[in-house]
């Protein structure tokens, strides 16, 4: 049964931010690899498990009103995994490969805030109370992971960045 335009706004972002999801858990093992500060390391194998609750979420909020995920790929996402390959495999310097990590990172943050943020805002008006306090709850997830970033990128990462040499 489709109520209105909202409506499917909201069940078609659904099935986006589930993609989305999905692909960032095969992604986030390999920004955890690329990655030497340790904290650096340690903030995208904790956002690994996260992301993996997040998946869950979306997945019961789209059961919850009988959708299902289907086989929409979100290609916001695609771009922004793309771009983080590329840095893996550009190479340079640990630090710099870091630097660029936590940017990649970052994209993804804001991408993700960004859904998340309207869904909240449809869910409201929707009157989907609940969904509309999961979906904060997975938003909030998302700034923390995305302050984080910067915690870590001020912490240090950039420092040396700036002492490094470049190649
Ligand atoms: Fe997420």
């Amino acid at each position: 049964m489709k109520m209105n335009a909202l409506y499917d706004v909201y069940v078609e972002q659904l099935k986006d931010m589930y993609s989305a999801e999905k692909q960032l858990v095969d992604a986030l093992p390999k920004l955890a690899e690329a990655a030497s500060t340790p904290e650096l390391q340690q903030a995208f194998e904790e956002h690994l498990s996260v992301t993996r609750g997040q998946l869950n979420k979306v997945q019961a909020l789209l059961d919850d009103i009988n959708e299902n995920p289907g086989n929409k790929v979100c290609k916001g996402m695609q771009g922004l995994v793309e771009e983080g390959n590329e840095v893996i495999k550009n190479g340079g310097s640990p630090v710099t490969r870091d630097v660029a990590l936590i940017l990649a990172a970052q994209k993804v943050e804001h991408y993700e805030i960004a859904g998340y943020g309207g869904l909240r805002a449809y869910a409201r008006v929707l009157g989907f109370d609940e969904a509309a306090e999961t979906l904060n709850g997975i938003l909030d997830q998302e700034y923390e992971a995305d302050q984080k970033l910067d915690d870590i990128a001020e912490g240090g990462v950039l420092d040396a960045g700036l002492n490094e040499e470049s190649a």
